[in-house]
């Protein structure tokens, strides 16, 4: 997607997704509502979700799409480094990423974006596919 496009379709999920989450103090309401719509308002998003960590594992949480690894084997693959960096990670062709997770053959890039708490501390990632190679810039990394 064009990426004035991209902004701009981002900057009404955002506006719409402010007033939808402060309908519940639930996290889980939360990420769902936020999984839901951008999954089906982001054309190329082939999978959309949450991994948490819990017990010290990275568990899958809300998401949309195919289905996907309950957990990701610890210290491989992008979920992991964007978790253990602090940092979003945008990753152009997976299949050239070391120790990536395939979860689905179908999934060609991908963006993870490590999840804070209101304290701060990071407790998850948000994690995007797209079936397309190179579909994710600096514009999803800012919104996400
Ligand atoms: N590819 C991820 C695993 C999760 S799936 O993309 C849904 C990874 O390498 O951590």
């Amino acid at each position: 997607m064009e990426e004035k496009k991209k902004d701009g379709r981002y900057s009404r999920i955002y506006e719409q997704l402010t007033k939808l989450v402060v309908k519940s103090e639930n996290q889980q309401a939360r990420m769902a509502t936020i999984t839901a719509l951008l999954h089906h308002k982001m054309n190329y998003f082939f999978w959309t979700g949450y991994y948490l960590i819990v017990d010290g594992e990275m568990v899958v949480n809300s998401y949309q799409g195919p289905v996907a690894c309950q957990i990701l084997k610890k210290g491989k693959g992008v979920c992991w480094n964007a978790f253990n960096n602090g940092k979003t990670v945008v990753v152009e062709d997976v299949n050239t990423f070391p120790n990536h997770i395939a979860c689905d053959s179908r999934s060609n890039s991908e963006i993870v974006v490590p999840l804070k708490n209101r304290e701060g501390k990071i407790i998850g990632v948000l994690d995007v596919d797209s079936s397309q190679r190179n579909s994710f810039s600096e514009t999803d990394a800012y919104w996400l």
